[in-house]
């Protein structure tokens, strides 16, 4: 009964001689049926997840503090810079693109009602630009007390070389930072107590056989999504290194995943298949752009966190790291001098 009707709305019912056509059409049905469940799961894993995504309690006022952040022009970092104008902080927007930046930082002094939102000009992909960028820091601000290491670009179809000769998603999302961190090391020692994040993402514990002596790729091995998660490790084992570096000094280092968030990132990575697929996903499943600024505030502020470090934070919470890669100190120390080898930071550059 119940399957002649259906044959019925499917206008199929004549078709009775033709066995080929009622499978197909049968077939059609069920691949329509698949994709609804796929819909209404993708969506409803979409509305749990920003519904259980971690939000940060702190309450504490960032006046009378200088916060950088790198990255601030879109995305995460641009809601992160919101949140610190908000509390009172001196904020610097560091960003490549000026125009989009100057536009972005007239938006955070409106909605917040801090001028004090400056824009300064940084490439973390040059490592020329991070060291201009620095100096200017160091020349004209008196203080810094928290340090955002955010900017990131999602992989690349091509391994493509910066004016350094470094692989480009590894120069912009760690070698810049990495030497940046450095250079503004002292400052954060004489603010101390001060904080430094690091945006990495849970994909670093994608990579499998990493080579810490082929960081650039030069040995082959390039992939986006590989080139993307290897850059995302590095973040976790710099920043677990320098905590280590860093003990006693009054500076902590962590570094977090921000979960999925439905940013620019994904329209500027490759059309690699698994960033098509995240691109299109991400609309549905992703946080909201503030959700996903959450564990960065909660790092840069919050006062349970102010003598955390070396972690992995998810959700604004302390998290395992996935990968044994990160969580070996061994490893952290090698691709921390493989680093400061291929940045070439000079003797005078080191404050740790
Ligand atoms: N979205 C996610 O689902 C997700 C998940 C895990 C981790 N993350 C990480 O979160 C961080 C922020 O990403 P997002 O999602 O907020 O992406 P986004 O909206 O594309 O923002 C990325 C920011 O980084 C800047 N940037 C890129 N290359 C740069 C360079 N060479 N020099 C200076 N700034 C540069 C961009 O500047 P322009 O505005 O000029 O392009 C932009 O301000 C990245 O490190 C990313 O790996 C994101
Ligand atoms: C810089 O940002 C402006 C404004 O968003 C945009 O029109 C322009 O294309 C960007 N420039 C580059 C080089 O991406």
């Amino acid at each position: 009964m119940l399957r002649s009707s259906w044959y019925n709305t499917l206008g199929v019912k004549d078709q009775k001689n033709s066995p080929g056509k009622m499978g197909l059409s049968v077939l059609l049905w069920w691949l329509g049926g698949v994709v609804a469940v796929l819909a209404v799961l993708i969506v409803g894993f979409g509305i749990v997840y920003r519904r259980i995504a971690g939000v940060s309690s702190s309450k504490t006022s960032m006046k009378g503090k200088t916060v950088i952040i790198t990255g601030a022009s879109a995305g995460i970092g641009m809601e992160a810079a919101r949140d610190m104008a908000r509390r009172g902080a001196r904020v610097i927007l560091a960003c490549r693109n000026l125009t989009k930046a100057a536009g972005v930082a007239a938006d955070i002094q409106t909605s917040t009602g801090n001028s004090d939102v400056v824009v300064r000009e940084l490439d973390t992909s040059s490592l020329a630009s991070v060291r201009a960028f620095a100096a200017n820091v160091l020349a004209t601000e008196s203080r810094l007390d928290v340090l955002v290491l955010n900017a990131g670009i999602g992989g690349l179809d091509e391994r493509q070389l910066t004016s350094d000769g470094l692989e480009m998603t590894m120069a912009t999302n760690h070698f810049g930072h990495f030497l940046l961190g450095n250079l503004l090391l002292g400052l954060l020692k004489k603010c101390s107590p001060s904080r430094i994040v690091v945006t990495s993402s849970d994909s670093h514990g994608h990579i499998s056989d990493f080579n810490p002596k082929n960081l650039n790729f030069e040995k082959g091995g390039f992939g986006p999504y590989r080139s993307y998660c290897q850059s995302k490790l590095c973040n976790v084992l710099f920043a677990r290194h320098l905590s280590h570096l860093l003990a006693d000094t009054g500076v902590v280092v962590n570094s977090h995943c921000p979960g999925l968030v439905a940013t620019e990132i994904f329209q500027k990575s490759g059309g690699f298949l698994v960033g098509k697929l995240f691109r299109f996903l991400a609309l549905f499943m992703s946080k909201t752009v503030e959700q996903g600024a959450q564990t960065i505030i909660h790092l840069a502020t919050a006062p349970e966190t102010a003598t955390i470090s070396g972690k992995f934070f998810m959700d604004c919470k302390v998290s395992q790291v996935e990968s044994t890669y990160g969580r070996d100190n061994a490893l952290a120390k090698i691709v921390w001098e493989e680093s400061e080898q291929i940045v070439g930071l000079k003797p005078e550059e080191k404050h740790y």
